[in-house]
């Protein structure tokens, strides 16, 4: 697929990771619609970062843990744009009180419905404004940790888990139009409240490659899993090794 022209929605896409595949695929020559939960100072920013690029750029609050916010994001782009042809489901929730004890129902379904019940919902609105003889593209931010079982962050584990097989399940219901693929991050940015020293002392540790990624090789993985058109079902690991 050729990015420039095409419009795109990112989910979680005012800071971070998202920040960064935004503004990569603004830099591609893609109109971005910025989904955003609670960070609208960091939106408005972005948004203007990404118009920096030439592009058309706009944003949108919406509670991804409440079905009829997370329902009016489709319709609200295509409003925008007319179509929409790339979808990147980023946002997502990853509390550290998460564990086997401390997780009860409300965790399960906050957790559950962010990270999981969102993608599904957005790629199913997606998929139903393309067209029958149109193409399209889902991406799916993973986490890389789901393929070493472990127990901290419990019910985020299988959520991403939930969404990794969701991508390949979701390869086969929606191909030949649209392909759905994803990346699986490791030690990318540190946790929110943390420092990059720390993720770089885990690194050090943990990542047979001995360094952090950052979210720039996530952009760039990302925006080629868009440019190929014989890739589907396939997610991609941004590990360093570290869960090989
Ligand atoms: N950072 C890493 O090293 C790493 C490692 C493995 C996997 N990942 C995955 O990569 C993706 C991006 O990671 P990140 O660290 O950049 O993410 P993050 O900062 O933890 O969260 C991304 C965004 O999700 C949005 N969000 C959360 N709950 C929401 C809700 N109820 N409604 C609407 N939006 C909500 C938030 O938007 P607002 O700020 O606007 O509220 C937040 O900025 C995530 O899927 C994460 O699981 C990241």
């Amino acid at each position: 697929m050729n990015l420039k022209g095409k419009t795109a929605i990112v989910t979680g896409g005012a800071v971070r990771v998202g920040r960064a595949l935004t503004l990569a695929l603004a830099e591609a020559g893609c109109d971005v619609f910025i989904h955003y939960g609670r960070s609208a100072a960091p939106a408005q920013q972005t948004q203007q970062d990404a118009m920096d690029y030439g592009v058309e750029a706009h944003i949108h609050s919406a509670n991804l843990a409440d079905v009829d916010a997370a329902m009016g994001i489709l319709p609200t782009a295509v409003a925008q744009f007319g179509r929409v042809d790339i979808l990147i489901n980023s946002a997502a929730i990853f509390p550290e009180t998460d564990s086997f004890e401390n997780s009860g129902p409300g965790l399960w379904q906050t957790l559950f419905a962010v990270n999981l019940r969102a993608p599904f919902l957005l790629s199913q609105a997606f998929a139903a404004q393309i067209p029958a003889d149109g193409r399209g593209k889902i991406i799916n931010i993973l986490d890389a940790r789901v393929r070493q079982p472990a127990p901290d962050h419990f019910v985020y584990r299988l959520t991403k888990g939930g969404l990794w097989q969701m991508t390949e399940t979701m390869a086969h219901a929606l191909a030949p139009r649209i392909t759905v693929s994803g990346v699986a991050l490791g030690a990318i940015l540190p946790p929110p409240g943390q420092g990059q020293a720390y993720l770089d002392d885990l690194a050090q540790s943990r990542v047979p490659l001995r360094r952090a990624g950052n979210a720039d090789i996530v952009a760039e993985n990302v925006l080629h899993l868009l440019r190929q058109d014989f890739l589907t079902g396939v997610v991609i690991p941004i590990d360093g090794g570290e869960f090989l």
